[in-house]
């Protein structure tokens, strides 16, 4: 599989975290990845896929940061997950020194609050609803 072109159908969380399982093996460790999707879309749900392969952690360890804006996982690679969600905007992000991590895997939710000041070369993975269970989960070529 290449992340390039990626396009997967899941029926169940169960499904998208084994997706992103796949996704995690595909991923260099400088990789800025961005997740866009409606909210409750699953952008968590296939990152505690990525997350687990990456690290080795448990899934259930893996949650989505809202309120810190920032999880770092350490496990046998290291990896930060985001979710600008709740920042007011790229300066909000500047300030609290979240760019720094941009050199290494980085998974963001909610990428589109920090549009102007994501690193040129980032891969966007968009998830969207097909009904209460089933999800379209692929590689989106357009920037945000
Ligand atoms: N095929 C599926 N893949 C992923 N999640 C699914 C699927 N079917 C149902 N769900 C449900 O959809 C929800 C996805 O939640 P999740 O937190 O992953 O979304 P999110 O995109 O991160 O939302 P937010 O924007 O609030 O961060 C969960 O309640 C999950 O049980
Ligand atoms: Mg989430």
């Amino acid at each position: 599989m290449s992340l390039v072109g990626l396009k997967r159908i899941s029926k169940s969380p169960e499904e998208t975290i084994s997706i992103g399982e796949e996704i995690g093996q595909l991923l260099p460790q400088n990789q800025v990845v961005c997740f866009t999707g409606d909210l409750g879309a699953g952008k968590t749900t296939l990152i505690k896929g990525i997350s687990s392969k990456v690290t080795g952690l448990p899934p259930f360890e893996i949650n989505s940061p809202t309120f810190n804006y920032l999880h770092i996982y350490e496990g046998k690679e290291t990896l930060y997950h985001f979710d600008c969600y709740r920042l007011k905007g790229p300066q909000d992000f500047l300030e609290r020194g979240l760019d720094e991590y941009f050199g290494f895997l980085c998974l963001v939710e909610w990428p589109e609050r920090i549009a102007p000041i994501l690193p040129p070369n980032r891969v966007m993975i968009k998830i969207e609803y097909h009904g209460e269970k089933e999800r379209v989960i692929r590689y989106e070529e357009s920037p945000l």
